[in-house]
């Protein structure tokens, strides 16, 4: 019984986690802001890399999914490098950094 509450408590810990922004919602916007850039699941669109000249990471990458909360929201926001800034995702940042966080590689 003890065994059965502790199992259920930690069950609803992590919704509680995980629930606060909306990965359905945050692949969305991303689909239709990001996508054709980072490619449906945050690979490099190779003829973006190429028209742009730049080196882009997957989305998934150790060293992009290494950053903090923070950090990916205010490059999503401010643009990075030859990115640029896009204010008007502002309203989705948290969704749509919650889909980026589930392309983990
Ligand atoms: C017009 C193309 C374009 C669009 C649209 C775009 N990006 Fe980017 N993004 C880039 C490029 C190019 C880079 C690499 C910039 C550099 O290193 O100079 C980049 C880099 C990033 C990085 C940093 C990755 C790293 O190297 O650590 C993140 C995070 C990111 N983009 C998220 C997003 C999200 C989220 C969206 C949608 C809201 C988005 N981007 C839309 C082109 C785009």
């Amino acid at each position: 019984m003890r065994l059965q509450l502790i199992s259920i408590s930690l069950l609803l810990a992590t919704a509680a986690c995980g629930f606060g922004a909306d990965v359905a919602a945050g692949k969305t916007a991303y689909d239709a802001a990001c996508k054709k850039c980072h490619g449906a699941d945050g690979t490099p669109n190779p003829a973006i890399v190429k028209m742009m000249k730049v080196e882009m990471k997957h989305l998934g990458a150790k060293d992009v999914q290494a950053k903090s909360d923070a950090v990916l929201k205010k490059e999503t926001i401010e643009g990075i490098g030859k990115m640029k800034a896009m204010p008007a995702v502002e309203k989705d940042v948290a969704n749509i950094l919650a889909f980026v966080r589930t392309l983990k590689q």
